[in-house]
């Protein structure tokens, strides 16, 4: 029988109504937090603590009772200390490397890899994927979530996944050329380290059969999107995740409205809080992007502080609200003169400036009291001094006149920055 997938279904709860999904995601965070403090020694005592008790949610507005959940609080319960259930019940664990000390790790029950499988399936159904597509899979294995997230996902979607990973560039384009891959998952920096081998290899980027990227694990702007829709004739998606609440897949832009990731909110609720208070903030606000798991049982987290700022917006292809893409981490903004800065506003600059490749790097020095920013810029052909240094002033310009920081810009001639095998670095503070 041929394969029609137009006829590919979606889950019940993506088009339920908002009063179902309410009671559904009502009902779970009772289960959560239940189950949280019944089988975690690490939450018990923190309700207890803070003097509330999973009795105590009534509403889904009462979950503002509730503590917050860390980083720290995973890293001070290194490494099992956060998982509700016995290890013989954990069949996986996965860890993210932080920049400094221990890495943060988490761990999942079978239930918790089939609902993972199940939301990054949906995830890739979103983002146009259907079941006799062929997936590309160049987000890491091992312990990062990223590939064996993707590969559990698009498994469960009936696709052909070749599971490449991250790294051998070369052998990356050679796979993409001989594979006819419909659909690619790996992160935006990556991408285009890709397409310059491509470049290199004289393969034409906008003949390749990939017809959808799935982009995440980092931010990256509607600039960068425009720019790798061109270039490599696709749709480009945004896929959101952490590791601390699953992996990949917590949110998935719809390829229908390409208007930011839809939160698989009957999985996971979110909240916006103000990054200083910690006060809830109404939906449409910007603020800090808050998680409780409704499903996880290896390690359910209650209000888990992403770091990640964004804004929540309502559903739009699906019933589920969506996240605005995310500006940054408030790790990763800059506080340059008192001026607040992401890396993302640089990129977005950048891309509008004739004659630069998309990549980058920011340096951040201290010059006597001041901080000094230089953004590290490469050309996208070979040409002489005189445009290489029109291009920074365009740039330098484009900075101060929409951002309102003065900068110094140095452009690099192609190839000489960096490139990344998944997740780019963007700054380097070297005022710590
Ligand atoms: O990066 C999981 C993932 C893998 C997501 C593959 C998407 C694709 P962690 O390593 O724990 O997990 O890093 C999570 O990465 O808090 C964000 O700061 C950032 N991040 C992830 N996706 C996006 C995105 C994975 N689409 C951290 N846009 C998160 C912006 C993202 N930032």
């Amino acid at each position: 029988m041929s394969h029609n997938p137009c006829l590919e279904p979606l889950h019940p709860i993506e088009t339920a109504s908002v009063d179902e999904l309410r009671n559904l995601q009502l009902q779970r965070l009772r289960q959560s937090l239940h189950h949280a403090y019944d089988n975690s020694p690490v939450y018990r005592a923190k309700f207890d603590q803070h003097g509330v008790h999973p009795d105590d949610l009534q509403t889904l507005e009462d979950l503002a009772k509730f503590p917050f959940t860390s980083k720290t609080d995973l890293r001070d319960n290194y490494p099992f200390g956060m998982f509700a259930v016995p290890m013989d019940k954990v069949v996986r664990v996965h860890a993210s490397s932080g920049t400094t000390g221990k890495p943060t790790v988490v761990g999942y029950t079978q239930g918790d890899i089939d609902v993972w499988a199940d939301v990054v399936a949906r995830s890739i159904r979103a983002a146009g994927g259907r079941a006799a597509d062929k997936v590309h899979v160049s987000y890491g294995y091992g312990l990062f979530t990223g590939g064996l997230g993707a590969h559990y996902g698009a498994e469960r979607l009936g696709c052909t996944v070749i599971p490449m990973s991250g790294g051998q560039t070369e052998k990356q384009v050679q796979l993409i050329v001989d594979f006819d891959p419909d659909i690619i998952m790996v992160t935006p920096s990556y991408m285009m380290n890709i397409a310059d081998e491509m470049d290199r290899q004289n393969v034409d980027t906008r003949k390749l059969s990939l017809r959808v990227g799935i982009f995440g694990a980092e931010p990256w702007t509607d600039a960068m999107r425009r720019e790798m829709e061109q270039r490599l004739d696709l749709d480009a998606v945004d896929i959101y995740g952490l590791s601390e609440v699953m992996g990949p897949g917590v949110a998935q832009e719809c390829l229908e409205s390409k208007d930011g990731p839809t939160i698989w909110e009957d999985h996971f609720f979110p909240e916006i809080v103000n990054p200083d208070t910690g006060e809830v903030l109404p939906d449409g606000e910007e603020g800090e992007l808050v998680f409780t798991s409704l499903t996880k049982e290896a390690m359910p987290v209650i209000r888990y502080r992403t770091r990640d700022l964004t804004r929540l917006l309502p559903g739009t292809s699906r019933t589920m609200r969506r996240m605005a893409k995310i500006t940054g981490r408030s790790d990763d903004m800059l506080i340059i003169r008192g001026v607040n800065v992401f890396p993302s506003q640089i990129e977005e600059q950048l891309l509008a400036v004739e004659g630069l490749a998309p990549h980058y790097f920011i340096e951040v020095t201290k010059e006597g009291h001041l901080d000094a920013m230089e953004v590290h810029v490469e050309m996208a052909s070979e040409v002489n001094a005189g445009d290489m240094q029109r291009a920074a002033q365009a740039l330098q310009h484009r900075i101060k006149s929409m951002i309102g920081i003065s900068t110094a810009v140095k452009p690099h001639a192609p190839g000489v920055i960096p490139r990344s095998e998944g997740k780019a670095k963007r700054v380097f503070d070297k005022r710590r």
